[in-house]
């Protein structure tokens, strides 16, 4: 045996060991261009045959070609093993077991004021109503003007406005909700309208945004009778049977007479909103026959009555959106 055969041996049996010891796919790399790749030994000594006897030249060029198949068979089917072992072991590491206990989930729950909304507008739609809505920012026209509000009268100065550019403001209240559905709609009109509303106003019972819930009938022969059942009717719903309403004189551009409402609430009333039939000005201006139309509106803030729904003492906190409030609910 040759020198050179002697050194193709060695690195033969080096390199067969290294495979078999390997313990990655990765470290196999290393091992292929340690022993095969462009600049090993074996590569070297193929690329010097050439300058070998011709007896040599057989010889080694056998031995060497050999030892190469060798290395890259031992190569290929470890590859083969660490590719498999590798591939379980990673499903092991990834296995899921649908036996642990889940991650508890947090629920969520509908805000107070939600409730008494989604509560009220079922009791009307339930009654036959239907469901209208506003924009938020509305036309000095729609939330004042149309509603018998005139120019310079002080009951505009009372709701506190955001007035915003070229004759829009942050509607003050959803009554412009009304003047939209009869400029929209022939009467008879039945709609109950939830919305929010703003006026620059912030204490324990007043916040810059608060939520109301308007409702507006137009038919012929409405009359305040009619006003105070549909409001009984409301309140029985919402409080329980045993709840009455109670009207006080009051006023309002917007319809006469007007009263403020007040629900029985254990053994006092609370305040609920306004109310009233509608002004036949207000009737006029959407084009409605005053001689054969009457109707009656109200409006209220249901947050007031989540307030005492659920016994919380200050507005803003419904606003806050702090969970640990919310989540009592
Ligand atoms: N819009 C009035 C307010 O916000 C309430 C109201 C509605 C009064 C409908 C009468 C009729 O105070």
């Amino acid at each position: 045996m040759t020198a050179t055969e002697q050194r193709i041996e060695k690195l033969r049996t080096e390199a067969l060991s290294a495979v078999s010891d390997a313990a990655t796919t990765s470290e196999l790399e290393d091992i292929r261009i340690r022993f095969l790749g462009r600049a090993a030994e074996l590569s070297e000594i193929k690329k010097s045959i050439g300058s070998l006897s011709p007896d040599e030249r057989k010889e080694v060029g056998k031995s060497s070609n050999l030892a190469s198949r060798e290395i890259e068979n031992a190569l290929s089917e470890k590859k083969n093993d660490l590719a498999s072992s590798e591939r379980e072991s990673k499903l092991r590491k990834e296995a899921v077991d649908v036996t642990l206990p889940g991650v508890p989930f947090q629920r969520g729950n509908l805000h107070p004021t939600q409730r008494i909304i989604d509560d009220v507008v079922d009791f009307f739609v339930g009654m036959g109503y239907g469901v209208a809505e506003g924009p938020e920012v509305e036309t000095d026209y729609n939330n004042f003007t149309a509603l018998n509000f005139p120019e310079g009268h002080p009951a505009r100065s009372e709701h506190d406005t955001f007035f915003l550019d070229e004759g829009l403001v942050m509607r003050t209240h959803t009554s412009p909700v009304q003047v939209r559905t009869m400029l929209e709609n022939e009467p008879p009109v039945y709609v109950v309208c939830p919305g929010r509303t703003y006026r620059n106003d912030s204490d324990p019972t007043h916040t810059p945004m608060f939520n109301q819930i308007e409702a507006l009938v137009v038919d012929r022969g409405i009359s305040l009778a009619d006003l105070k059942g549909t409001l009984n009717a409301m309140a029985r719903h919402v409080f329980g049977e045993d709840a009455k309403v109670r009207l006080r004189p009051s006023f309002f551009p917007f319809t006469e007479p007007s009263v403020e409402m007040d629900v029985s609430w254990g053994d006092g009333w609370l305040e609920l909103g306004g109310a009233g039939m509608v002004d036949p000005n207000v009737l006029e201006e959407v084009g409605y026959d005053t001689e054969e139309y009457t109707g009656f509106a109200f409006g209220f803030g249901p947050d007031r009555m989540a307030m005492v729904k659920y016994g919380v003492h200050d507005l803003r906190m419904f606003f806050e959106g702090d969970l640990r409030f919310l989540r009592q609910f």
